[in-house]
């Protein structure tokens, strides 16, 4: 398939395909995580601490995504492209949201994301009402970290499962196209899963969803402290270590350039 994946494209995989999402921030990743046939790239909020050093994901602002969401975009991916709304850009008023969430889709973003669940119900509603597709984000809400007690595992008490399973029905009712579940017990994600007929896309959530995301720093090995439930498909930290020491043993030898990567003037 060459044409775009589109958000109807992704809800009917729901119970026929998994949905494979990934984070990429930059041209030139997108690009690569194009080819490798990403259904969705998700321009993440994760970009101020895997990217820009940042502790939490509290500092990102809406430009920092702007730039990262069009630098994607400028990939001219098949896949999917959606976009983070970073902490306050949604939860000021509506009228905050609908613009944040319009200046991501002309970024070049196809959907929004958003952290959180019932609460934002109306915000929801009032982005779908202006034709803005918006993917939902439960369990573990990072965003949240300093109300919820830090990143902690979610759905381990009855009252928090309920309180999960009543922001996905909202979300739902809302108008999202999906839902991500994030650190969430696994039985719960499931239930979720079953309970909801737009698609989860589950991190840290177990295998009961409809689709799985990871953050592309995680699964390249480059992250130094990487999340537990995350998976690294390659060490890409010591290869580019090895690489760059290469590099430095060849100038400091004389090596490196050799005489295919110069040119001399026509008068020598
Ligand atoms: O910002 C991000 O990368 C995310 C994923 C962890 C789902 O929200």
């Amino acid at each position: 398939m060459n044409t775009r994946v589109t958000v109807r494209d992704i809800v009917k995989m729901k119970g026929k395909e998994k949905i494979a999402m990934i984070t990429a921030y930059d041209y030139t990743t997108a690009k690569l995580v194009d080819q490798a046939g990403i259904d969705i790239i998700l321009v993440g909020d994760s970009v101020g601490m895997v990217v820009h050093g940042l502790d939490t994901t509290i500092p990102v602002t809406m430009d920092m995504m702007l730039l990262h969401v069009s630098s994607v975009a400028r990939a001219r991916p098949r896949a999917l492209v959606v976009g983070d709304m970073p902490f306050l850009s949604y939860e000021t008023s509506i009228e905050d949201a609908v613009r944040h969430a319009g200046l991501l889709m002309k970024a070049g973003a196809d959907a929004v994301k958003l952290e959180g669940g019932s609460e934002l119900s109306d915000v929801v509603k009032a982005l779908v009402r202006a034709g803005i597709p918006v993917m939902g984000h439960i369990g573990l809400t990072p965003q949240r970290s300093f109300l919820i007690g830090g990143y902690r595992k979610r759905g381990v008490s009855e009252k928090e499962r309920e309180k999960i399973l009543e922001d996905a029905r909202e979300l739902e009712r809302a108008g999202v196209f999906s839902i991500v579940i994030e650190y969430t017990a696994a039985d719960v994600a499931g239930e979720v899963t079953r309970e909801v007929s737009v698609p989860t896309i589950c991190i840290g959530s177990g295998p009961f969803c409809d689709g799985q995301v990871l953050v592309i720093h995680d699964l390249l090995g480059l992250t130094e402290n990487p999340p537990p439930f995350a998976k690294a498909y390659v060490n890409l930290r010591s290869l580019i270590v090895n690489a760059v020491k290469e590099y430095v043993r060849e100038v400091k030898n004389g090596v490196f350039p050799e005489e295919k990567h110069y040119f001399y003037s026509k008068k020598q």
